[in-house]
Formats: C-alpha cells, structure tokens, sequence
C-alpha cells in the first residue's frame, strides 16, 4: 500500500537562505506523524510545500502514491491534504457554520442555505467528535474552539491527510488535551495527521512516529517508543539539553514596580511588588487577566482603576513611550502583532524604540554603522538564524522572530522586564538560552515580571508566583515551595492545597 505522504529529496531555496536541502519523510495512511526540529530547520517550508503554497526546486512528492506535478493550494486540496491554519484564517464576524462551508456554500436557488450549512457543520461535527455550535460567532469562541472549527472545515473539503504546524503554541493546557483527543479520534476515522511542536513531551504523548529535521535536512524518523524527550532533544540540536537549569535564591532590593489596586478589562483589582533582582512569576489558565496586566503594563491599555509605579513613577493610563523612559522591556503576547515591523530588516527591528538615540541617529538619520554593528552582535549571542541582520523580519521562521524580540528587549537594560510567554515557539535549545538570559537578568538587579501558561517555566524561575484567577490573585505561592498540582487548584478557583 502507498504511503499517505512521501517527500524525496526535497530542495527549497530562498534568496538568502536554502530552507530544505534533501529532506525525506515518508508518513503511513492512518498514523499520527510528529515533525520536530530546531528554529528555522525548514519544517514549515517542508509543510508549505505539501500544501501548494511553495513549490520545491527539487525533489519528489508523492500523496498516496501519486506524484505531484501541480504546486498549487487547489491541486493539494483535491489531492486530500487539508492545513490547519490558525485562527486568523477565519472571519471572525461570520458563524461557525459559515466559516466551515465558506467558498462553497450550499445554495437553495441564490439563496445561501443557511439550514443545510448548520446541518452540514453539525453532521460533522459528531461523526469526528468534534461538537460546537454551528451559530456560534467565531469572535466569541475560545482559541481552542475556533481552531476545531478550522479542523471542520478541512474536514469539510475531504482532507484524508491533516497538517498543523504548532497547534498547541497558543493553547491552554487543558485545550492541548482535548486537541490531542481529536486528532486521536481523527486517526480512528483512518485519518492522517502531521504536526509540529516544539513541545517535547507532548510530541511523546500523542505521535506514532517522529522525523526530526535540522538546518534543512532529515536527521531521522523514529517509533516514539524508541525515543525520550533528552533523546528528541538531542537529535534536533545535534549536543545533550540541560532541562533543569541552575537557580541561586534570590536577594530581591527595593521595589521596582509597584502595583495598587490595578484593575481593567478582566483584571479585577490586584497589588504586588516586583523588587530589583527578583522575579515574580504570573500563573492562570488563560483569559483570566494576564492580557489586560501586561497590556497596562505596557502601555497598550490604559487601566480602568488603581495605579502602577515603575520607578517611582505612576503610569497606569501612560502610552508605551512613558514606560520605556522610565526602563521598561517587554516581550509582548504576540510578535507578530506588537513585537515586529515585518517588512524591516532584523537590524532595524533591534533597535526599534530606541532608533531616535544618539547612538543611531544623526539629524533624524539612522546611523547604519552603530546599528549594523550593534546588530550583528546580538545576531549571535541569540543566535537568531539566518546570521543576516539584513534579512526582511517577516522572512525569518517562528521561532527566530520570537528571538529578535527577546533580543531587543534584554538588550534595552531594562529596570523592569515584562516578560510574557517568552519561549513561545522556540526550540529546546533557545528556551535553554532564554532561561539562562531572565536569569542573568535578575543577576544584573533587574525586576521581572515573567507572565507564562507553561508551569513547568514559572516553576524553573520563578522566585514568588502569583496566581490569577477571575482576574484577581487567588493566591502567592514562593516559588520553592510551589508545584505544578497546587498552582493548578489555585488557578481553577480551589483553595490552597
Ligand atoms: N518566504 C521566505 N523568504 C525567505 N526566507 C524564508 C521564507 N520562508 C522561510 N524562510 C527561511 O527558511 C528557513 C526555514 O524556515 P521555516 O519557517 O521552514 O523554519 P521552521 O522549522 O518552521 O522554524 P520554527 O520552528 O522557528 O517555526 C529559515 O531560515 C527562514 O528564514
Ligand atoms: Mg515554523
């Protein structure tokens, strides 16, 4: 029987970098198949390529059993391959059950046939067991729903073979579990699926099989019951990962950000201190406040309520220009949204914030030479790849935009580091890297607010943990102390185990 999936030798260049160099993968009907790799190994390029949207310099592909000749998104669709896209893909104003059918929307006459799509949604819905409301409004969903949605409607469009690439960056981890039970259920139905992660253990829980890639080629594939997650790690970096890094207790000075009563959006009222040289971790499933805290706390959104000092200045309902006066860094939710200016280059992306310096600017004009210099620099401490500070931001793969940020944002000496998800899509290696650097942070005497949904990272560094819960502090936990169980009944609303 042929493979669901077979990619030969596959070649993709771009102008400043060759993305995939002789990669081979070959994924069987019916199996779960993790692909795995570092920053910028070229596993989206490998997937964009399954899907139509880049066709390879060089190589094969096969879709059960038959060559690919049309690299086209149509013509990859109609050969069974559906990709999830997040939810962005979606119009957020429209219904569940207009989003699935949208492009092909049954018709009763001219008539959209509302009934038949609502039906159609629900129909499917049940047959993978994957319920939601047909009416429902996109924009009201929870990022874990909108994203079965987008499951749906690939599922809609006969997809035999479903590709996600880090389906669970953004999810809680309750909607992990659940988005694993799916694609599970979806393997029953003789469904194939391919994922991304760079969460190692889930890549253990849920795959059959795993390939591994790095810089652009095909390490290996393996059963997952041959491998454990140092193993994985080892094969994506090419050296061991220490897991467990090294923390000395804190000896925390004087406070640094001061917040009183801090409410708006969902925050309900909340006080604590960040001193110099600690730092205080942020816990709580998702949407219960932690947004709208690192929002006022950068500017973005001006508090309804109570106050906030940095440094002894009050700047609750102050733009982001006053905080980054008074010493703040920030690595924001979303990169995308607010941590970079796509079509700039990395160089210019480094010094945003701090272009109108003295040190980068001469009469309103960008001094190349500093910035050039200064860029190249943290290129390499961070590693950030393509080594081209030239490099268009928009160009470069997920987790190495998040590294320009974390880059940036150290890099500024901040009196405060408001640091929200900061390994987020980042490979073993850099969430190594990036522990190490919040730590010499605090070293330094900075205060650190670190705003995380992955336990075990709060757990590793931080030294006090609060937990937000309906948007007020359900509890402080120290961090020596602390466990991924009794944060986790503090952050469902439990008392304190
Ligand atoms: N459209 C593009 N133009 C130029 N270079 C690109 C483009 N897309 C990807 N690249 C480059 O190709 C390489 C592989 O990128 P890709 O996005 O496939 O990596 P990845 O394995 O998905 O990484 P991550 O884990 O960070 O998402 C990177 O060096 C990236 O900068
Ligand atoms: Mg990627």
């Amino acid at each position: 029987m042929a493979a669901a999936v077979e990619m030969v030798g596959i070649e993709k260049r771009f102008p400043r970098v060759v993305a995939n160099v002789g990669v081979n993968l070959v994924v069987e009907e019916g199996e779960i198949h993790a692909l795995a790799g570092e920053n910028g190994a070229g596993k989206s390029t490998l997937m964009k390529i399954l899907c139509g949207l880049h066709a390879p310099d060089a190589g094969v592909v096969r879709i059960f059993g038959r060559e690919v000749t049309d690299f086209r998104p149509a013509a990859a669709i109609a050969a069974g391959i559906g990709m999830v896209h997040q939810h962005f893909m979606q119009v957020p104003t429209l219904t569940v059950a207009e989003n699935v059918v949208l492009g092909e929307e049954p018709r009763r006459g001219p008539f959209f046939d509302r009934r038949r799509a609502e039906e159609r949604v629900a129909e499917l819905g049940s047959r993978f067991g994957l319920p939601v409301d047909p009416r429902a409004r996109i924009e009201d969903l929870p990022v874990g729903l909108q994203q079965r949605v987008e499951i749906l409607k690939v599922l809609a469009r006969g997809a035999r073979v479903l590709i996600l690439d880090e389906p669970t960056a953004v999810l809680t981890p309750q909607e992990s579990e659940s988005l694993y039970a799916t694609l599970r259920s979806l393997k029953s139905q003789g469904r194939t699926v391919i994922f991304i992660s760079h969460k190692l253990r889930e890549v253990r829980a849920a795959a059959d099989r795993l390939t591994v890639l790095r810089r652009g080629r095909t390490v290996g594939t393996v059963p997952i019951g041959e491998v454990d997650e140092a193993k994985i790690a080892e094969m994506m970096i090419g050296r061991p990962v220490l897991f467990e890094i090294e923390k000395t207790p804190a000896a925390p000075a004087g406070a640094v950000l001061e917040v009183r009563d801090l409410a708006g959006g969902r925050l309900r009222g909340v006080t604590f201190d960040v001193r110099a040289g600690e730092i205080v971790g942020v816990a709580g499933v998702e949407g219960n406040g932690q947004s709208e805290l690192v929002e006022i706390l950068s500017g973005l959104r001006q508090a309804g309520s109570g106050t906030a000092r940095l440094r002894g200045r009050e700047l609750s309902r102050a733009g982001p220009a006053a905080w980054f006066e008074a010493g703040l860094g920030v690595i924001p939710e979303d990169r995308n949204l607010r941590g970079l200016i796509g079509e700039m280059s990395v160089a210019d992306n480094l010094i945003l914030g701090r272009h109108r310096q003295p040190r980068y600017s001469r009469a309103g004009i960008v001094a190349g030479a500093a910035r050039d210099a200064d860029a190249a620099g943290l290129v390499e401490r961070f590693d950030i790849r393509p080594a081209d500070p030239r490099a268009e931001a928009e160009s470069l793969s997920g987790g190495n935009r998040q590294k320009v940020v974390v880059a940036r944002e150290l890099s500024r000496v901040p009196g405060l580091l408001v640091a929200a998800h900061p390994t987020r899509g980042v490979d073993v290696g850099a969430i190594e890297f990036i522990h190490r650097s919040i730590l010499a942070e605090r070293a330094r005497g900075a205060a650190v607010l670190l705003v995380s949904s992955e336990l075990p990272e709060i757990l590793a560094l931080a030294d006090r943990i609060l937990v937000l819960c309906g948007g007020a502090i359900a509890g402080e936990v120290r961090g020596a102390e602390a466990t991924e169980r009794g944060l986790g009944v503090l952050m469902t609303g439990g008392a304190p185990a």
